[in-house]
């Protein structure tokens, strides 16, 4: 549905995205993730159309949509700023663009009714003044605003960035929800590796202007494509040279290459023998350990490498420091960059 072509934007001489290229199919949740100033707004305007490209192409059901002006591109946007009408009725937030379209009374009232009961909004709280509600109320006006036309493809540039952490967590459900009730299309730009597995079909990591991977949530985590993938999505343990080749001594072929950087998530390393794996058993000595209610941490020293492992909490297991123990590293769950 959305073609992204050899993109690049720049201000000026600065060439902000470069080589920026994706497909996003119909009603997919589809998000840009990466840190601070790598081009995820930048991407997203040009989408928009407040920013030219500077080359490539945006295409839309197969048209180049670059020389369309913003109001005619039928995009919802949705902002972290709210960017609502302050003095006005959260009714009157939501009908506004109904209204521009000089809809019957009855149509606006009928379709703002719908949006209020999607986003959930009470019947007291569209009569409110958006500056009488809470941040996240005012978020969900500002979605049932941007969904009133019934756009078929909606951006999202960090919507619950202002909110606080639970809110954020009950949000993003929400949105989610709504997306698949509304089978809209919606590209979603966040800085948050936790809101981008949890909410997206597939998720394009972005560093420094250019894209490293693209996949679904469980290929991006499971199999990171780049170090920088690897470190930005989830924790990871770097492993180092002395325990690479403990693994490699201990497997059947010498599959990792000693040149190379490896690395394992934290949950993947076992404290007990797991069934069915080739799991190469290591001996470690406990440093540290935090409990954190459903689950724990330990700071594990093995050879050179130091790693932090999670470890579910099932009320039964204490670990005390300095205590030896054997963990079990399985060689598939190594990811190997460069070398
Ligand atoms: N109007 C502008 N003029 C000049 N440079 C800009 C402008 N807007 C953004 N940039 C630069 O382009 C790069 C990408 O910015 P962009 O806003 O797209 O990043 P971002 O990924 O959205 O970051 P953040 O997570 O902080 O919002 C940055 O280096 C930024 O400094
Ligand atoms: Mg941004």
């Amino acid at each position: 549905m959305i073609e992204i072509r050899d993109l690049q934007i720049k201000y000026d001489d600065f060439i902000a995205i470069n080589d920026v290229n994706f497909e996003i199919k119909e009603g997919e949740f589809f998000t840009l993730l990466g840190p601070s100033g790598c081009g995820k707004t930048t991407t997203l305007r040009s989408i928009a159309g407040f920013l030219k490209p500077s080359k490539g192409s945006i295409n839309v059901n197969g048209k180049n949509i670059i020389n369309i002006p913003v109001e005619k591109r039928e995009l919802g946007m949705i902002f972290q700023s709210y960017a609502l009408f302050p003095t006005m009725s959260v009714y009157d937030n939501i009908a506004y663009g109904l209204k521009i379209e000089k809809r019957s009374k009855s149509q606006i009232q009928e379709r703002v009714l719908e949006l209020a009961d999607l986003v959930e909004l009470n019947e007291e709280q569209l009569q409110k003044n958006v500056s009488d509600l809470s941040g996240g109320q005012q978020q969900r006006v500002a979605i049932a605003r941007a969904l009133a036309k019934k756009p078929n493809i909606v951006l999202f540039d960090e919507p619950l960035s202002n909110l606080d952490a639970k809110l954020r967590k009950q949000l993003r459900l929400e949105l989610k929800r709504i997306q698949r009730e509304t089978g809209m299309t919606a590209i979603y730009v966040t800085h948050d590796q936790d809101e981008a597995l949890e909410i997206s079909d597939h998720i394009a990591v972005f560093n420094d202007g250019k894209i490293e991977q693209i996949g679904t949530p469980r290929e991006i985590y499971d199999h990171s494509a780049t170090e920088f993938v690897c470190n930005f999505i989830g924790e990871a343990n770097s492993i180092g040279s002395d325990l690479i080749q403990y693994i490699n001594d201990h497997t059947d072929k010498n599959r990792f290459n000693p040149e190379a950087k490896h690395y394992i998530r934290e949950e993947k390393i076992k404290l007990w023998v797991p069934s069915n794996s080739q799991a190469v058993p290591i001996n470690a000595t406990v440093v540290d350990g935090v409990f954190y209610g459903t689950f724990s941490t330990y700071i594990c020293k093995a050879l050179d490498t130091t790693l932090r492992i999670i470890v579910k909490e099932d009320g039964n297991t204490t670990i005390d420091s300095k205590k030896e123990l054997t963990i079990y590293i399985d060689p598939k769950d190594i990811l190997e960059y460069g070398g």
